[in-house]
């Protein structure tokens, strides 16, 4: 019998993660400075070996990232935080003690010599211990092969909706990259970002863990990012987009908006809507129902606005979350991408 093809879009291929011959071929790939795309808990990553300069050379250039935007360093768990960082603060021992593996960063002082690509020349790094087991496997087989971390920002080229899902990763570069299939992202969202490096812990990036959650663990207050922050792509402005404009409206004027455009205007033909508690107009092009769970509605959020970025529509209508705090990463996420 021949072996199964693996599918394959652009040059990308898709293999299964699940997979023990796949999970040592790429953890080779990693170990030989090459780039594999991995299913994480909160989106797909693109890795490369952190101390490798070359091969993180080769995630920016895949990703049109600026190369003064640092990556985050992925590591099987706590025991390996020190081959990359150093004088971790207490908060920062707390925090890893409480969420990881688990969607949480934390920004430390690094190590001299160590991560430097991967950290844009920083004086701090970036890390996480995933709780996917695809992740886990893949990290702990590279481990054995030398590879300390894996350098790996969200596998999308710069600016555009994170992946959630393999097909979505396969679509987004030219590069030959493998992408490991590990099913849908569960949390759907990027990693919270804690920096710790500055003697107060600083939320960088809203995720799924809530900040009360985090501050209960920190022990402490958690401060909001200032003028003096560290560049961080996930927090800029504009981010997240979709190549539709995406326009952010509360209930009451998103309803009002759909009438005043009427369902023969031309732009009615080329609008999409993601709402919770409006109802969708008849003979509307694309259309999605954003969940009345906050968690649940992470876990949908890139894949229903790649969803409504179909062919035609330049035009998505979101209806704002809930002000409820629950609702800070995904309400993060929407601003982002209409801004
Ligand atoms: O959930 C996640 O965090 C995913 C998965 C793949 O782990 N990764 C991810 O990576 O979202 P990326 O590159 O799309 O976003 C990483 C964010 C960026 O905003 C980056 O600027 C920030 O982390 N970051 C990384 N290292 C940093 C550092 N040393 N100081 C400040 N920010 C840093
Ligand atoms: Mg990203």
């Amino acid at each position: 019998m021949l072996p199964p093809v693996p599918s394959a879009v652009g040059r990308a291929r898709i293999r299964d993660g699940a997979d023990p011959q796949v999970l040592a071929d790429a953890a080779q790939r990693l170990a030989a400075g090459g780039l594999v795309a991995f299913p994480t808990e909160t989106v797909y990553g693109l890795g490369a070996n952190a101390d490798d300069a070359s091969a993180v050379a080769g995630i920016y250039a895949a990703k049109g990232r600026p190369a003064d935007h640092p990556l985050i360093v992925h590591v099987t768990d706590a025991a390996a935080v020190d081959a990359y960082a150093v004088d971790l603060p207490a908060v920062a021992q707390r925090l890893i003690e409480a969420f990881w593996p688990g969607p949480l960063t934390v920004i430390l002082s690094r190590r001299a010599g160590v991560a430097e690509a991967a950290a844009a020349g920083l004086p701090t790094v970036g890390l996480r211990s995933p709780s996917h087991p695809v992740a886990q496997a893949l990290l702990h087989a590279a481990r054995k092969l030398g590879v300390r971390g894996v350098a790996a920002p969200s596998a999308n080229r710069f600016g555009r909706i994170s992946p959630t899902q393999a097909l979505h990763v396969a679509g987004e570069f030219d590069a030959d990259v493998e992408v490991l299939d590990g099913g849908a992202c569960e949390v759907g969202i990027e990693s919270a970002i804690v920096d710790c490096s500055r003697g107060y812990p600083v939320l960088l990036r809203p995720g799924q863990i809530g900040r009360a959650r985090i501050e209960q663990a920190a022990g402490e207050p958690l401060r909001s990012p200032d003028a003096d922050a560290p560049r961080s792509s996930g927090t800029l402005v504009s981010h997240y987009a979709p190549r539709a404009r995406l326009r952010l409206m509360a209930g009451e004027q998103l309803r009002q908006a759909l009438e005043v455009l009427g369902p023969t205007s031309a732009a009615f033909s080329r609008l999409a809507l993601y709402s919770r508690t409006v109802a969708v107009p008849p003979g509307l092009r694309a259309s999605r129902h954003m969940p009345e769970d906050a968690d649940k509605a992470a876990s949908e959020l890139f894949a229903a606005l790649r969803e409504l970025d179909v062919e035609g529509v330049t035009l998505i209508w979101v209806e704002s979350p809930p002000d409820a705090a629950a609702w800070d990463g995904v309400r993060d996420r929407l601003q982002r991408a209409s801004a």
